[in-house]
């Protein structure tokens, strides 16, 4: 099966409101046209509704990085999926490395956050992926299963089915270091075989699972030649338009 492919950018903690609307806008600016590839920005929280302003009228579509399971409350620092959705956001990012190691998100938090998700109309993108101790010492395989099970237990076919998978190996976030197209696509097949013995092959095959960690312009092209890997979710090249369009267009 065909899938389209979709890159996304992590802004992560960057950029203030002045400079993530510049960025948006250089982004819908260099690839807010394309139709053949999905596109989204995740920026900060405060910067959503500029940024659903600044990409208006191009495909560029809003993301978040994280997202609360509950509905409103007392839960200081938090924001919840009918806040996103107000504010235009169509994807969120859950389950990053970086909410795993250092805000305590761990396999049960990630699988609220989805069904939450899915619930108020908004896309998962679903982070797994392994830390180099965890590569070195063999349990790779047993860490990207366990966090890929965890992450939709009581979810429905048809709900997974519009989530996508973001494959991040720790060691190759920010660092410089990438995973070798093979090792990428060594780990999305293994993926998807277990999304396969969770909902059949149709839905499996349907399903799109991105790399993330220190794509840039030039690895993207044979990253994305891979026949599993259907996009990138891109943090530190999503911060210039230029190399983000570099991904999106790789030469
Ligand atoms: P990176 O980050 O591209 O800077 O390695 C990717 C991510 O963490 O989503």
């Amino acid at each position: 099966m065909a899938r389209k492919k979709f890159i996304a950018g992590n802004w992560k903690m960057n950029t203030t409101l002045e400079e993530a609307v510049a960025l948006a806008k250089g982004v819908a600016d260099a690839v807010g046209k394309q139709s053949d590839v999905d596109v989204a920005v995740c920026p900060p929280y405060i910067s959503l509704s500029a940024v659903a302003e600044a990409v208006k009228g191009s495909n560029v579509k809003l993301g978040a990085q994280d997202v609360h399971w509950e509905a409103k409350g007392a839960f200081t620092g938090k924001v919840s999926c009918a806040m996103l959705k107000s504010v235009g956001v169509t994807y969120v990012i859950i389950g990053h490395s970086e909410q795993r190691q250092y805000f305590g998100e761990t396999d049960e938090t990630v699988n609220k956050k989805i069904k939450a998700a899915l619930a108020a109309g908004l896309l998962p993108i679903v982070c797994v992926g392994e830390t180099l101790d965890e590569r070195k010492g063999g349990k790779m395989d047993a860490v990207i299963e366990r966090q890929t099970r965890g992450a939709f237990v009581d979810i429905s076919a048809g709900d997974a089915a519009k989530c996508t998978i973001a494959y991040e190996p720790v060691w190759a976030i920010g660092t410089g270091e990438t995973a070798t197209p093979q090792q990428a696509n060594e780990a999305h097949i293994f993926i998807r075989n277990i999304l396969t013995q969770l909902y059949g092959k149709e839905t499996a095959d349907g399903l799109r699972i991105q790399y993330g960690g220190s794509m840039k312009p030039d690895n993207a092209k044979e990253l994305l030649a891979q026949s599993d890997v259907d996009g990138g979710l891109i943090g530190g090249a999503a911060l210039k338009a230029g190399d983000f369009a570099g991904i999106v267009q790789p030469k």
